[in-house]
């Protein structure tokens, strides 16, 4: 694959994107409801996950798709080159706030991840980046991420996790909630990786992500050293639903000790 023709593209097209969704604010939405009430989709996620496969298609008909809207293609592997789409992630922002939300991408070979691109449109930060070839915000290069002990942190988590839930103890996030510097919750999955990425956070925590959450967000994350598993410290799996734990080295390990106590939860 032309890794470097592929991110012209894919850089051209979501910056193109966004502008697309930014004059939609002018419009009426159409806001929709999937899996529960609060899972929100509208004209717009839907539109723009449309925008991006007839791109791919026309410029790399060999390319596979797996976008969260699912007009993209089924997939069973991740053999060849496969660009996973969030065409909106945030969408309840997008919504009700008109801000803080992105589009993310993560361009795969083979299952490795070559390129990520997470934008976040309103605040006009494109975040990307070429596997071994550092990551960026804007022209800005990123630094690599450094150790940060758990009383420094600031941690991304939702609060979901340290109330009543069906997939953890709220008291064993809750514990580490009270350790660390501070909390934030954006409120976009993207966002808060690409925020780790950036240093703006140390650490990422949640109980479930789909793959067009995290994919670009992985690639980011890992250009710059920073460390990226599942809460029970094994490989993230980029074909289903996974819990996800993004942060700087140093952090990831204590947390997984001393919190997550070695998986056994
Ligand atoms: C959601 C956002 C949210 C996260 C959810 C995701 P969507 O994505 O990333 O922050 O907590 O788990 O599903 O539905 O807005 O694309
Ligand atoms: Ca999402
Ligand atoms: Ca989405």
């Amino acid at each position: 694959m032309d890794t470097h023709e592929i991110y012209r593209y894919a850089k051209q097209w979501i910056v193109e994107a966004g502008e697309r969704i930014e004059k939609s604010f002018k419009e009426t939405l159409d806001v929709e409801t999937k899996s529960n009430r609060n899972d929100l989709v509208t004209n717009m996620d839907k539109e723009t996950e449309q925008f991006f496969i007839k791109k791919i298609n026309e410029t790399f008909p060999n390319h596979k798709i797996l976008g969260e809207e699912g007009f993209g293609d089924e997939l069973e592997s991740l053999k060849g080159v496969v660009w996973i789409i969030d065409p909106i992630d945030g969408t309840m922002n997008f919504v009700h706030q008109q801000r803080n939300f992105a589009i993310s991408i993560g361009i795969y070979e083979d299952g490795i991840g070559k390129i990520g691109l997470i934008y976040d449109v309103v605040h006009r930060e494109l975040y990307h980046a070429i596997k071994g070839e550092g990551a960026f915000l804007n022209e800005a290069p990123l630094d690599k991420l450094q150790e940060v002990p758990v009383q420094n942190a600031i941690i991304g988590v939702n609060a979901t996790w340290v109330t009543a839930n069906r997939r953890i103890d709220p008291a064993i996030l809750g514990a580490l909630v009270k350790d660390v510097r501070g909390t934030r919750s954006y409120g976009s999955a993207a966002i808060e990786i690409a925020s780790v990425a950036a240093g703006r956070l140390d650490a990422y925590i949640t109980l479930r992500l789909s793959p067009w959450d995290f994919a670009a967000g992985l690639v980011l994350v890992e250009e710059v050293g920073g460390v990226a598993s599942t809460l029970r410290g094994e490989k993230i799996n980029l074909l289903k639903q996974n819990s996800v734990f993004f942060s700087k080295p140093g952090l990831h390990e204590a947390v997984l000790k001393d919190y997550l106590k070695d998986g056994n939860w």
